[in-house]
């Protein structure tokens, strides 16, 4: 157990460290603003649709090693999935924060380096920091602006 300990501490910090599609995206279809009220910490999310598929998805704004984490792995893995398919992949993730029957030893396997955020289920206040760019996500593909916050 320790040695996926140390793998998911690794992935996290690499992404912490270099995320993936930071920055703005001049031409997304859907923006929604994230904040946790706890931390104050904020985050963007950018959209960009084509038909159904997730063209093109960035991010901006600043918070903890875990939230950067979170947006960068979630936007890594979503790039060129369908909207059902990021919608589906939200309720796992949700699943996987916070449900207590999530058997996280069975359930980890598709899920890749997202798995790495399983971590957090111990802490709820970092349950947050990892949830707050999938509630983002959420809105972004449901075509709610609403600014998100995790309280
Ligand atoms: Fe602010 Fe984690 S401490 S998002």
């Amino acid at each position: 157990m320790n040695e996926l300990q140390d793998l998911y501490r690794e992935v996290i910090l690499d992404h912490n460290r270099s995320p993936r599609n930071f920055g703005e995206l001049d031409d997304a279809d859907r923006i929604v603003e994230g904040v946790n009220p706890l931390c104050g910490d904020k985050m963007t999310l950018y959209l960009k649709l084509d038909g159904d598929k997730v063209e093109d998805v960035r991010f901006t704004g600043t918070g903890c090693a875990i939230s950067v984490a979170s947006s960068s792995l979630m936007t890594e893995r979503i790039k060129g999935a369908t909207t059902t398919e990021s919608l589906e992949l939200f309720e796992r993730i949700h699943d996987m924060l916070a449900a207590p029957d999530f058997d996280v030893a069975t359930a980890n396997a598709d899920l890749e380096k997202l798995a790495a955020l399983s971590g957090v289920r111990e802490y709820p206040t970092r349950v947050k920091c990892a949830s707050l760019a999938w509630h983002a996500l959420k809105n972004a593909l449901t075509g709610s602006e609403a600014k998100v916050t995790t309280e």
